[in-house]
């Protein structure tokens, strides 16, 4: 049995124990962090098919404070419940990030999606009231909204069919959530609808690490920047938007790990007012493709090559959050400029290339 970890001698500042699952992924490392420098003991629980164990390392040169890891897949329920429900005792509550998250493969491979990110939940919703752990911050996400019908987007907007067999997961995950609460379970949880996630942390040792060719905008576009792409593809620029390509809510990756913190610290002070609780997550601020090049160009001094071609199957036009119950309910907002996260991501890059 591992004791709590009191990595501060003064141990009532070590605020408790939480997990984070697909801690040494992009948003998950980001949030290790915060959680550390805010006090807490964090175990990370990770199978590392889409990351790499040197996120440890990195997190402890940012904390000087090295995460217990667990190098455990969530699917494993016998695992997992060895390695790290009864190995660490005084667990306070989870972060639940680890899933499949590429919307195109989603749709090549639904049944891999379906098993991932669902058996995963019900496997720690299970375990959980075993041994005690009562609070769960489930990573879920805008594309619950689909193209919603009026913007900004509230939480209490209609949840639409989902584009992809990943969207339709973050769906159904957080109904497995609100239904074992209504059942009597003792678990509190907080849902975050996280916009589109960017940026890297301003020590550019951890950010998003894409497997293989970026699907999505930010390592693409940076990939471009530093030339290992030749030039960005701009998805269509005949979208309702004032430029004609497509609007989104991109949102600081440090920013949005600080949302995390203050969940659990909702959680663990007894502060929440539903047993299941959901939070857009965004700056609440809409930014068309062709306004993000020209914010990284002026951010970073680089000259961005790219073209306009098609639009790509399943996007949605224009989504931006209505953060307004983050701001008030949780105390949360999004701090940092889109010029300043764009540097951030770039600064990564760099560094990722050893420039
Ligand atoms: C953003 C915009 C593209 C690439 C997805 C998931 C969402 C979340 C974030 C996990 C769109 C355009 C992109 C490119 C482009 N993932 N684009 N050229 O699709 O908004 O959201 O990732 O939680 O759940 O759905 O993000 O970065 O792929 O696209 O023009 O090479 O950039 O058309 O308008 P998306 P994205």
């Amino acid at each position: 049995m591992v004791q709590e970890n009191y990595h501060n001698m003064d141990s009532n500042k070590n605020r408790g124990r939480i997990v984070v699952t697909g801690g040494t992924g992009f948003i998950g490392s980001h949030t290790v962090v915060e959680l550390q420098q805010s006090g807490y003991d964090v175990v990370i629980v990770d199978n590392l098919s889409n990351s790499n164990a040197d996120v440890v390392d990195n997190i402890a040169k940012i904390t000087g404070i090295r995460p217990s890891f667990e190098q455990v897949d969530c699917l494993d329920k016998e695992f997992m419940e060895s390695r790290v429900f009864s190995k660490y005792s005084g667990i306070k509550a989870i972060i639940h990030f680890a899933a499949s998250k590429a919307v195109g493969e989603s749709v090549q491979k639904p049944l891999l999606y379906y098993r991932n990110n669902i058996v995963s939940l019900v496997n720690i919703l299970e375990l959980m009231p075993k041994y005690n752990v009562n609070g769960i911050v489930f990573s879920s996400s805008c594309t619950v909204y689909g193209q919603p019908d009026i913007l900004p987007v509230t939480e209490d907007a209609p949840i639409k069919k989902a584009e992809s067999p990943y969207g339709n997961t973050k769906q159904i995950n957080e109904e497995i959530i609100q239904d074992t609460i209504k059942s009597g379970s003792p678990i509190n949880a907080i849902i975050l609808r996280y916009f589109n996630p960017i940026g890297a942390h301003p020590t550019a040792l951890i950010g998003e690490m894409p497997n293989g060719v970026p699907m999505n905008l930010i390592p693409y576009l940076t990939q471009t920047a530093i030339g290992i792409r030749k030039e960005l593809s701009v998805f269509g620029d005949d979208y309702d938007t004032p430029d004609g390509s497509c609007i989104r809510d991109y949102i600081n990756v440090v920013d949005l790990a600080k949302a995390h913190v203050v969940s659990i610290e909702r959680i663990l002070e007894d502060k929440q007012l539903e047993s299941v609780e959901e939070f857009n997550i965004g700056t609440g601020v809409g930014v068309s493709v062709l306004q993000l090049i020209n914010a990284f160009e002026r951010s970073t001094g680089v000259k961005l090559p790219y073209k306009i071609v098609g639009r790509r199957a399943g996007d949605i036009e224009k989504v931006w959050a209505n953060p307004l119950k983050a701001n008030t309910v949780l105390g949360w907002k999004a701090e940092t400029s889109l010029e300043d996260t764009l540097k951030s991501a770039w600064d990564w890059q760099l560094k990722l290339n050893n420039k």
